[in-house]
């Protein structure tokens, strides 16, 4: 029997960057098989949701690139909502980003794109506001997205509907590359647990936190984040409030996400602890004290993919042939879109549509490489 012919394109990791990207490619025509171990880990799962390049206070390329994403946002979708008949929940509610003074306002970074709020402006944008908070800002542009509950299930639809395979349950273990160090096959620990080799000339990493257990070179590592939602009276709050170390993103039905510790030192340690919850219940009590009576409903944890510099690690990597999507840190879901468009372009048409300023500004090599152990003397 002839061997099968290769996918033409393997994704590695089945979460909100596998799933965007999977997504672009299978709309311009490219045979798509996602690989995945355990989706419900993945970070798309587990993000609040939040569209907020400048509620996060970014600088910089990041800045810059999170802004070229929130534009894409309601293009991409509405592609996505019409390729699944399902919704995704984008809203565009804005941010509102509290602080104690309007010295500290003043301050933030991206103060210049928002709308300068006194207190009696803050607590009409956000009734029963904590008293602590007496200036604030209003990113008006930004929003949010229910990821958790919609995004991802639209996205996964979408990518069934155009013909996407998906290999769920399975471990990649090594990449096989030629004498030229291409990339020719991956090599999967399946869900019976057997060994699987499938072929494939290109393909793209986007295991998010887990990356560099692939690729020990990628500088990417975990950032536990634990998380809790509540359930509030429906229309009780309007905008997200993005707060010092606590922010609450209100759904259309009343769901309160609260999120959520930044613990860079748990490394993959799961679970919740009792100090990262009382971290998020403090946060809730000052933000909006009302919201402490509010029922509680689920609570969580996952790991964000971080890099020394916060930025996404995107296109090209270290071996001919596999492509990058990973180490976006807090602002995944917000860049999904860009980098999607970004990473399919580049691999499906070998030319970088949107140029390659993003694809310079974020390649995986620009951290200062560690110095390479000397050498004997002799
Ligand atoms: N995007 C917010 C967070 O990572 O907690």
């Amino acid at each position: 029997m002839p061997a099968a012919a290769p996918p033409a394109v393997l994704i590695l990791g089945g979460g909100l960057m596998g799933l965007a990207i999977a997504h672009q490619l299978a709309r311009r025509g490219l045979a798509v098989t996602v690989v995945s171990r355990r989706r419900r880990e993945a970070a798309g799962f587990v993000a609040a949701g939040m569209l907020a390049p400048h509620a996060e206070g970014l600088s910089g390329d990041l800045l810059a690139l999170g802004q070229a994403s929130l534009e894409r946002l309601p293009d991409w979708v509405a592609q996505v909502e019409a390729d699944s008949g399902l919704t995704c929940g984008l809203r565009p509610c804005g941010i509102v980003v509290p602080f104690a003074s309007a010295a500290e306002r003043d301050l933030y970074p991206t103060a210049a794109w928002g709308e300068p709020l006194e207190r009696a402006a803050l607590e009409r944008e956000v009734p029963g506001i904590g008293p602590r908070w007496q200036a604030g800002l209003l990113f008006a542009q930004d929003g949010q997205i229910d990821n958790r509950r919609r995004l991802m299930r639209a996205l996964e639809r979408a990518c069934a509907g155009l013909g996407v395979c998906f290999q769920e349950g399975s471990e990649v273990e090594t990449l096989e590359r030629d004498g030229s160090g291409a990339l020719v096959a991956v090599h999967l620990r399946t869900v019976e647990g057997e060994p699987q080799r499938l072929p494939a000339h290109q393909a793209v990493l986007a295991c998010g936190a887990w990356s560099a257990r692939l690729l020990p070179q990628l500088p990417v590592f975990p950032v536990k984040g634990q998380m809790l939602s509540l359930q509030g009276p429906r229309q009780a709050l309007q905008r997200v409030i993005f707060g010092p170390g606590t922010y609450l993103v209100p759904r259309a039905d009343g769901l309160l996400v609260v999120g959520a510790t930044s613990e860079p030192e748990a490394g993959f340690d799961p679970g919740l602890t009792p100090d990262g919850q009382r971290w998020l219940h403090a946060g809730i009590a000052s933000l909006l004290p009302e919201a402490s009576n509010w029922p509680p409903m689920e609570r969580w944890w996952g790991f964000r993919p971080c890099t020394p510099d916060e930025g996404p690690l995107l296109g090209a990597g270290p071996i001919p042939g596999l492509w990058l999507a990973t180490g976006h840190h807090r602002n995944g879901v917000l860049l999904a879109a860009i980098t999607a468009e970004l990473v399919a372009d580049a691999l499906g048409t070998g030319r970088p549509g949107l140029g390659t300023r993003w694809l310079d500004a974020f390649r995986w090599d620009r951290f200062p490489q560690p110095e390479a152990a000397a050498s004997p003397a002799g």
